[in-house]
Parts: structure tokens; sequence; C-alpha cells
């Protein structure tokens, strides 16, 4: 593997799995899933090996990303290590990834809307308690930046 992507919200059942079920599609529409590695986690212990939320899972599909294979875990030391890109879906993961890691890889981490300054937000908001549309919102937005993420990895590799 050339790179490697670390996707990171809060409970690993919502935003960073959808994430990590789209990048991982893309990866394979490019041919590039031999180079580039991909996964996710959270930073909360409330759904562990837990499925992705059925929302999630549902409106993945009808926009043509599977996320059924996918189980949640923790963020662990190793992460920091093993991991290039380690992309927070809001500010409150970022500042929770930031005070595990040791200094010598703070660096990896930011935000993934960071590689999407075109949508005007800076996070992905959390859609656990909201309505349907919370979904489909997050889905343009991890689109559009995993898109610009694909192509930028690809320039560098
Ligand atoms: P996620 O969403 O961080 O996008 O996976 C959440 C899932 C579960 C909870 C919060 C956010 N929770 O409080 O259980």
């Amino acid at each position: 593997m050339n790179r490697s992507v670390l996707f990171v919200c809060l409970g690993n059942i919502c935003r960073s799995p959808t994430a990590h079920g789209v990048f991982e599609q893309l990866l394979r529409d490019a041919g590039q899933s031999n180079s580039i590695k991909v996964d996710s986690c959270g930073t909360g212990d409330w759904h562990l090996d837990h499925a992705p939320d059925r929302r999630a899972q549902l409106t993945a599909k009808q926009h043509g990303f599977n996320l059924s294979h996918l189980r949640s875990r923790l963020i662990c030391q190793d992460d920091f290590r093993d991991f290039d890109y380690i992309l927070a879906m809001d500010n409150n993961n970022l500042r929770d990834i930031l005070a595990l890691c040791p200094d010598q890889y703070k660096n990896k981490c930011q935000l993934f809307l960071n590689f999407a300054k075109e949508l005007g937000f800076q996070e992905v908001p959390d859609p656990y308690y909201g309505g349907d549309d919370g979904f489909e919102d997050i889905l343009t937005m991890i689109k559009v930046a995993s898109q610009n993420l694909l192509q930028e990895i690809l320039v560098n590799i």
C-alpha cells in the first residue's frame, strides 16, 4: 500500500463508515484498491462492533455505496503510526484525536472537509439525532471531499 486513509467520527456508525464505503468504492472505480488503504473508527465506545446505522446504510445504498460489511471500532494508538491521513468529521473529533495522538504524528490529523473547501463548511455534522435529510446531506459532502482527497493522493503518490 502506498498511502493510507483513516476516517474518524464519534460513534463510527454514521459519518466515518459512510466516508469509508464511499472512498472504498472510488478506489475500486479508479483501480487503486491495492495502492491505497482505507479504514474508519470512532472516538466513543457505545457501538463497538456494530454495523453502520440503518439510515446511513440505506442512504448510501440509494447512491450506489455498500456499507454492510463495516463494523465499528475505536481509534487506537497504532492508528497514528499506521495511517497517513487521519481525517476527523468535526472539530470535537479532531480535538479528541489530537489529545490521544503522539506529537510526532499530529500533522497527520485534520478535518476531512479541508478537502472540500468549495462546500463552505468546516464540519460534517452529526446526523444521529436528526432526520433522514441529514444523511442525504452528509453523503453529498462526503462524496465531494472523497473525490478531492483521492485526486490529491493520486497526484502525490
Ligand atoms: P457518528 O454518529 O459519529 O457519525 O457515527 C453518532 C453515532 C452515535 C452517537 C453519536 C453520533 N451516539 O451518541 O450514540
